[in-house]
């Protein structure tokens, strides 16, 4: 028997498990804290009301012997697709049924994806990245080469003709730095990869908080980047789904790369990965995950990110009022910014926890690039958040 020692690569634990262990420490040893969580990307507003009616009916359903479902197709129900491909053409981007895959949620398909890829493919990931897609490839022993996010170029980095990469990773709204790319920025990468054959792995999961409608929302807006494209979509964070799980996968028809010459349909391949290792979400699940697509339910869904934004807005202010560099926010929950007096991230993430008591997550978590960013949510209460907000405001007070 020989373990996979590509694991022996990662880092002894995932980023977010991570905080959550010193977390447990410190409340075993201040057992009266108030701690404020602005630190995981975890919603804490409850599902929308059509959303929770669907599930119970759903539910409900589920207890009747003449409407009970058993095993549902693995692709998702038709109700759930025909939802997602709605809330696309709203946008103009049109999809066909059999390009959308239902699933549990975005993480779960950006890991599942690396099942396509040989091992001897070079990935490129923005850095700092969610790092969900470089320990996934690490699992598997592939080199991963990254394109510096710095303040100069707004944590967007642009494709380096130098630079030659078979798989690209962008996620716009950026997780962690918030940043979004415009549509030329995504053009360019859309161009790169289909001038170089390289696969773009897009990650939309936070497309709904992009209020600025001169911004891109789907990969798909772009030109050419069906020829080259991969979309993940979440409703964690546009529907409060977090705990709820589902997410969902576009693959669309034209994708192919060949394979001892012969062009290889993507979307076939990951169909037959789906039906071999996934059995679906919950017929419950993307009952509610319909519902939250419809146009009803979206508007309700929406009262949530704004209320989230409300939030954004006062730690931008806040950011503000003490001359602190700081981007995102706007177009995304996550507010990225300089550690005050050039503190490195974990020395920083200390003195919050310690002195005021707010949880953040240490931009070196991200990688090299965020060794002296920190990365706060918008997903607390208002209450929490402005609370969060009056002690920051001291602390930087007091270091000024
Ligand atoms: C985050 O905080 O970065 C996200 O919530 C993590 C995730 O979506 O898995």
């Amino acid at each position: 028997m020989k373990l996979n020692a590509n694991y022996l690569n990662l880092k002894p634990s995932y980023l977010f498990s991570e905080i959550a262990h010193r977390l447990n420490a410190y409340c075993e040893a201040h057992p009266d804290n108030q701690l404020i969580r602005l630190g995981i990307g975890d919603v804490t507003l409850p599902l929308a009301p059509l959303v929770v009616e669907a599930l119970r009916e759903a539910a409900s359903e589920q207890g009747k012997k003449e409407s009970f479902h058993g095993y549902g197709p693995e692709q998702g129900y038709d109700f759930l697709r025909d939802a997602i491909r709605l809330y696309y053409e709203d946008r103009g981007v049109s999809l066909a049924m059999n390009e959308i895959f239902a699933s549990d949620g975005a993480k779960s398909d950006t890991g599942n994806i690396t099942d396509l890829f040989d091992k001897d493919n070079t990935i490129l990931v923005p850095d700092p990245v969610y790092p969900v897609y470089v320990d996934t490839n690490l699992m598997d022993g592939r080199r991963v080469l990254y394109a510096a996010g710095t303040p100069e170029n707004g944590f967007l980095p642009l494709p380096d003709e130098n630079v030659t990469a078979d798989i690209v990773y962008i996620c716009s709204p950026n997780n962690p730095t918030g940043a979004v790319y415009t549509s030329e920025g995504l053009k360019a990468w859309v161009d790169y990869c289909v001038k170089h054959r390289s696969l773009l792995l897009f990650d939309a999961a936070y497309e709904a908080f992009v209020s600025d409608e001169s911004l891109p929302r789907s990969i798909f807006e772009i030109e050419g980047a069906r020829k080259c494209a991969i979309e993940f979509g979440s409703l964690s964070k546009t529907a409060g789904f977090t705990g709820t799980r589902c997410g969902y996968t576009i693959v669309p028809s034209e994708l192919t790369f060949p394979v001892n010459g012969e062009e290889i349909s993507v979307n076939s391949l990951w169909l037959r990965r789906q039906t071999t290792k996934f059995n679906g979400t919950s017929y419950i699940v993307q009952k509610g995950a319909a519902a939250a697509f419809s146009k009803e339910g979206m508007a309700e869904c929406r009262k949530n990110i704004d209320y989230y934004r409300e939030n954004a807005n006062c730690i931008a202010d806040t950011l503000k009022d003490h001359g602190i560099r700081f981007f995102g926010g706007i177009n995304s929950p996550y507010i990225w910014f300089e550690c005050p007096g050039g503190a490195e991230s974990w020395e920083f993430f200390d003195i919050m926890l310690n002195r005021i008591e707010v949880v953040g997550t240490p931009g070196a978590g991200f990688g090299e690039n965020g060794k002296n960013y920190f990365r706060l949510t918008s997903f607390n209460t208002h209450e929490n958040t402005q609370e969060a907000m009056r002690r920051l405001a001291g602390l930087l007070s007091e270091r000024s």
